[in-house]
């Protein structure tokens, strides 16, 4: 038996605040459908506004309280409806995921005030480390639950970003188009890009990024920027299909932002499916990167160091790049050099995903994590592919070199971009 490390004041103070940052977002982004969307789903293979709802709430308290911790029931039946939401593998599986009639908002939002108050007690008061406990490993399960709500604000984002603008309350931001930059690429030298970490060598981590896995890269170039739209807009002229969020109005190419439509910013990412990211690639005679090259690019040094962000050490902030909600759309490439990494590659991090030539798949010494063991294992199934970084919706506590995300390759929804490479 290890020795049971108490938890500080300070630390449960922090835990207590993130949980309640995450809780207030969660408030403001179901406040943007309109009431009357409540129950619409725009996304058809996910759960309506709904589901989610409930389920961060639920997930909080099922991970934290019920199973780390052993704590009783509140609701044993809408614990289980609200559990697991689902990956649009097939639309029939989402259909028969139903419910034939979903409960008010008000029992959800009084479900969601009782799940609160027993994780913010837990907060306050329980063992949140302890080494005998696998679940509270390192404080495993408050990481898990403090990780999870802000993964599902980007997601609910997707959902709301195909909501009719009628149906949502409609934010004001100015958007920015430049100039397209003049393409440029930098040379990336041969080395060792470390995917993933040793465990207990990171605060928290989810199961997918352990161990430790060093990769032999050899050298290669890559585009400075991101594909822009204006690059894609040569594609379709070629005779390729439109990206998901382009809408033709009166003849002329707009984007469809999270609150408007707007004539197509040139110089902004274009955020495609993997499938059309890899096609333009092959249309230009280059490729996707892989994930060991992302890395290489991202956090690799001349010198032969890896960084822990492509501009070094310090934590993320609001000069290295477009992410943590400081808005809600794209910004032109090239736009924040502070984030550049050492090789002068730009929006490594922020601005959209990056998608990689790389399948989903465990690293070396994978173990499905034990406060969530179904996170990462149900998706090693060659279909997904892997997408590092940020998006302008990611927040700041997701950023670190060792966070995979992944989708279907033809998943339109995700605000992810992409960049060529070449031996
Ligand atoms: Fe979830």
């Amino acid at each position: 038996m290890q020795t049971i490390i108490p938890t500080t004041t300070a630390e449960r103070e922090t835990f207590i605040a993130d949980y309640e940052r995450n809780r207030r977002r969660s408030e403001f982004l179901f406040g943007l459908p309109s009431p009357d969307a409540y129950y619409d789903r725009p996304i058809p293979l996910r759960h309506p506004f709904i589901f989610y709802e409930g389920h961060i709430p639920d997930f909080s308290f099922l991970t934290l309280v019920h199973n780390a911790l052993g704590g009783a029931s509140i609701n044993p039946e809408y614990e289980a409806f609200f559990q697991r939401g689902i990956d649009p593998a097939s639309l029939d599986v989402a259909q028969q995921a139903a419910p034939p009639s979903w409960p008010s908002r008000e029992e959800v939002a009084r479900f969601a005030r009782a799940c609160d108050a027993r994780v913010l007690e837990a907060l306050r008061t329980a063992q949140l480390e302890d080494p005998n406990n696998p679940q509270l490993v390192d404080a495993q399960a408050v990481h898990n639950i403090l990780e999870h709500e802000p993964m599902h604000h980007e997601t609910l984002l997707y959902i709301i970003h195909q909501l009719p603008l009628e149906r949502k309350r409609r934010l004001r931001f100015e958007h920015e188009d430049r100039q397209r930059p003049t393409y440029r690429r930098a040379r990336v030298a041969a080395g060792i890009a470390t995917l993933g970490a040793r465990p207990g060598s990171i605060p928290f981590g989810w199961d997918n990024e352990f161990d430790e896995e060093p990769v032999a890269v050899g050298t290669f170039e890559i585009d400075v920027d991101s594909v822009t739209n204006g690059d894609y807009l040569d594609f379709l002229e070629a005779g390729a299909e439109p990206p998901p969020f382009w809408r033709m109005k009166d003849g002329v190419w707009h984007l469809l932002a999270q609150f408007d439509v707007i004539p197509l910013p040139k110089s902004w990412p274009v955020y495609v499916s993997h499938d059309q990211a890899e096609a333009y690639a092959r249309w230009k005679g280059l490729r996707l990167p892989t994930e060991a090259e992302y890395h290489r690019a991202a956090f690799g040094t001349p010198d032969g160091d890896e960084r822990a962000f492509p501009w070094g050490e310090e934590p993320p902030d609001a000069s290295r790049g477009n992410f943590d909600f400081a808005r809600y759309d794209p910004v032109p490439v090239g736009s924040y050099p502070l984030g550049a990494s050492a090789w002068g590659v730009n929006d490594l991090i922020g601005n959209g995903w990056e998608w990689t030539s790389s399948d989903f798949r465990p690293l070396r010494g994978f173990t499905p994590m034990a406060s969530y063991p179904v996170y990462s294992a149900d998706f090693f199934d060659g279909k997904h592919y892997v997408m590092k970084g940020a998006s302008p919706v990611t927040d700041r506590r997701l950023i670190r070199r060792t966070l995979r995300n992944w989708f279907y390759a033809d998943y339109p929804y995700v605000y992810a971009k992409f960049r060529t490479v070449s031996v």
